[in-house]
């Protein structure tokens, strides 16, 4: 008789053998894999557990502050909050637009920064992380098909050699809908329970083509109007996944009596079960316009909005 409350007990045991009395760091990515698998550990091995935020610069409209409030201020977990926009954005300069060279970018910079955290920690001898089951099937194969590596998910595929950390995973034999039951279980917020995933790389990935500060700066806006619009017309929790996309083409229009040249935004939204396959959402017309005359008017560098009617596959979910 299979219960999430006896899972959790079964994890819990599993995860103080397998640490013993190691430390262990728990990177945090804001969305809800990572928050259910630090709970999940700080229950079980308490202050052995440090939970690390890499801000890289790439999170969503306000997101950062969140992720610090839950985790300091409601949950007590002790929680390092790492600074690395520049870093991340200076290296993702030399990326060009290819997008597994960002994703391998992103991938690097992640290991580095928690090997200099746990260095300052005094050193840490695992690495927590909220894996989940389709991550580690959609990089080892795509199903039904031949092993081929459609993305390099930043946080599956083993650590490099030289780090010493081993990998705590607590989540690796869960889908999503799981992890939300996990997470009412060990009392995560309802808010952030619900959430929608939100995919290491961040907005890089929703970003094609180069990525400059400018044009993150002009995603997050969009983003954030857009769902705010899908949270007023009461369509949050009916969709698994939405956001903006910033396209890196630029086409003519005009407001007012001005020519403008400015970026196409494209909107995505999904239903899915675990996000390996799924369907775009179809949207009523008048919510779409509404919308994209909401973004087009209030972010200075979109003057174009599209919407994606691709489902998954033959599409995937992100855009990169
Ligand atoms: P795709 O784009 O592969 O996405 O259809 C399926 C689901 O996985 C999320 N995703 C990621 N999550 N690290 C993550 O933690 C990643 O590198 C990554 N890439 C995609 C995506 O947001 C969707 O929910």
């Amino acid at each position: 008789d299979w219960s999430m409350a006896a899972y959790r007990a079964e994890m819990q045991k599993k995860i103080r053998e397998q640490v013993g009395s190691g430390r262990v760091i728990c990177g945090l990515s804001g969305g809800v894999d990572s928050a259910v698998a630090a709970v999940l550990i700080h229950e079980a091995i308490g202050d052995q557990l440090t939970c690390v935020f890499v801000d890289h610069g790439l999170m969503r409209l306000g997101e950062a502050e969140q992720v610090v409030t839950l985790f300091r201020d409601h949950y007590n977990i002790p929680l390092v909050h790492v600074e690395a926009e520049e870093l991340f954005l200076s290296e993702l300069a030399k990326c060009g637009a290819d997008p597994e060279a960002k994703r391998k970018t992103i991938g690097r910079l992640f290991i580095e920064v928690f090997d200099a955290e746990a260095a300052k920690l005094g050193g840490a001898d695992f690495l927590a992380q909220g894996t989940l089951y389709p991550d580690v099937i959609e990089s080892v194969s795509f199903s039904g098909g031949p092993s081929v590596t459609i993305k390099s998910h930043h946080n599956v595929g083993g650590l490099p050699e030289r780090m010493k950390m081993k990998l705590v995973e607590p989540l690796r034999e869960l889908f999503k809908d799981e992890v939300r039951v996990l997470g009412r279980e060990l009392g995560l917020p309802e808010a952030f329970v619900g959430r929608h995933p939100f995919p290491g790389p961040g907005l890089a990935i929703r970003c094609p083509g180069e990525i400059t500060k400018e044009k993150l700066d002009i995603l997050r806006k969009a983003d954030a109007i857009y769902l705010d619009e899908i949270r007023k017309a009461g369509l949050y929790d009916v969709i698994w996944q939405a956001f903006a996309v910033l396209l890196p083409v630029r086409t003519v229009g005009v407001m007012g009596d001005y020519r403008t040249y400015d970026h196409v935004c494209a909107l995505r939204a999904v239903t899915s079960v675990d996000g390996m396959t799924a369907d775009f959402y179809p949207f009523d017309m008048n919510f779409l316009g509404r919308a994209a005359t909401r973004i087009i008017n209030e972010v200075k560098g979109i003057n174009r909005v599209v919407y994606d009617v691709t489902s998954k596959p033959p599409g995937t979910i992100e855009w990169e």
